[in-house]
């Protein structure tokens, strides 16, 4: 069984590892031995240590075109060429693993149909969650289920830079720089930092749990280069935590999909608030299920390659006895709706003017807007003025907006200086 590799980095390095290592474990399990024939990479001159020479190549067009090659690994990264490299692999019979969600997000529809058309496999569990078996569960063992919601951490660099501003009050940059030295960020770190790392995997597990087609363009996607040392700090005064959340949930009566990444807070009572560093977890909410937890390392070169290697064998014993992995049905298409119609909960932190009237107008933008509010916390400013730490129950996000703006407005608010939803509350 011959095996091309497309990519020596950090998760490249480690599966050339784990297939020289456990070579005679792999055989067993496959079948056959799975031999590497080609490590194809962009610098030759690099040293990669645990990688034969005589393997690396700068020509991963020569590998792919290979008919002799049965599984192509794709571990480079990015649109372009690795979309067409996958496609001309299958075009010659291969099957595809691959760890690429920005790829997947963005064509994945494209390259389902080039496997059917092939007739061999494209298996990308390590491009969700790092070594967490979650998109195979959601694809098969869930398959007789409803899933309703999926809330899950699923970035570990963002994960691992709010966890230091949390428990260290680490700056930011220090933690983003500590992040990409172990590896977890993805080459352009904007990617991880912007929330689009995030959004393309959501897209990846909205289409299997809902069994509709979601791309990275229909994703709400926020990152967390706003989130300030204050509000990590003000979330945990009050029992909260910070994390960048990914949410894919159906709205009421299956009127649609709302996929949104966005940080948020959650309490510190909440088992994804002990997600900590690089660890990635996700919730999943089905019909006859429940609750189902997925937790584990969500980033790093030896966790990835070890979902890559699972997505190798299963292609591989495919090829020895001529099976398929699960295709992914996309036969629901329900409608992918905007982030306005997603219900959650907020908290408002508003300056204002420290005089009578102010609480009765700013409580009356929300009435009018049809946001319930649960709670409100008034702090008195040293430099005058007062804060309102206003929390929500269950509202819609376009009404909420609209009373961002009415606030606004407001004579009596000097500044909204912060928005951030809530999620992980139990009740209305
Ligand atoms: P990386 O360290 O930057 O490695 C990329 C590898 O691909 C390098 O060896 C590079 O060659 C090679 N390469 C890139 N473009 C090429 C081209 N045009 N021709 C030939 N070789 C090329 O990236 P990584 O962290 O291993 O990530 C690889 C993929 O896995 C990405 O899709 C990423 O999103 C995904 N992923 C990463 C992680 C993680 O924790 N790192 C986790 C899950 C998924 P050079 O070495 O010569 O530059
Ligand atoms: N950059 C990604 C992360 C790698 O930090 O989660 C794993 O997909």
């Amino acid at each position: 069984m011959k095996v091309a590799l497309l990519g020596g980095g950090t998760v490249g390095s480690q599966v050339a590892r784990l297939l020289d290592v456990s070579r005679d474990d792999l055989t067993q399990r496959v079948g056959q031995p799975l031999e590497l024939v080609g490590v194809a990479v962009r610098d030759l001159k690099k040293d990669r240590p645990g990688i034969d020479p005589s393997l690396l190549t700068d020509d991963p067009v020569e590998l792919v075109k290979r008919d002799d090659v049965d599984v192509v690994i794709e571990v480079m990264g990015g649109i372009e060429p690795a979309r067409t490299l996958m496609l001309e692999a299958f075009a010659h019979g291969a099957s595809v693993v691959s760890a690429n969600k920005a790829l997947l997000a963005s064509h994945g529809a494209e390259l389902a149909a080039a496997a059917d058309a092939a007739g061999v496999d494209l298996l990308y569990e390590a491009s969700v969650a790092g070594a967490i078996p979650l998109l195979r569960p959601l694809r098969d063992s869930l398959s007789g289920d409803n899933v309703k919601r999926v809330l899950g951490i699923v970035n570990g660099t963002t994960n691992y830079i709010l966890t230091k501003m949390d428990e260290e009050g680490a700056a930011y940059q220090d933690a983003l720089d500590e992040a990409q030295r172990l590896g977890y960020a993805e080459a352009d770190p904007s990617a991880d930092v912007e929330g689009y790392d995030a959004a393309a995997k959501a897209a990846i597990i909205a289409t299997l749990a809902f069994h509709t087609r979601v791309t990275l363009a229909d994703v709400h996607c926020e990152g967390i280069t706003s989130v300030t040392a204050q509000q990590v700090a003000a979330a945990k005064r009050t029992g909260f935590v910070v994390k960048l959340l990914a949410v894919a949930e159906l709205l009421p009566d299956r009127a649609g999909v709302v996929v949104r990444v966005h940080p948020a807070m959650v309490p510190r009572t909440h088992p994804l608030a002990s997600v900590r560093d690089a660890f990635n977890a996700v919730f999943v909410e089905a019909e006859s299920a429940g609750d189902v937890m997925f937790y584990g390392r969500g980033a790093g070169g030896q966790p990835t390659a070890s979902a890559v290697l699972g997505d190798v064998v299963a292609a591989a014993r495919n090829k020895v006895t001529g099976g398929r992995a699960t295709s992914q049905p996309t036969y629901a298409a329900l409608p992918i709706r905007p982030v306005a119609e997603a219900r959650t909960r907020y908290t408002v932190l508003i300056n204002v003017a420290d005089k009578p009237g102010v609480l009765a107008a700013i409580a009356a933008a929300f009435a009018e807007n049809e946001v319930s509010i649960q709670t409100v916390r008034q702090d008195t400013q040293p430099e005058g003025g007062a804060a309102l730490l206003v929390r929500t129950h269950l509202a819609v996000e376009r009404d909420l907006s609209v009373t961002v703006e009415t606030l606004r407005a407001l004579d009596v608010v000097d500044e909204v200086v912060g928005v951030m939803r809530v999620e992980g509350e139990e009740g209305a």
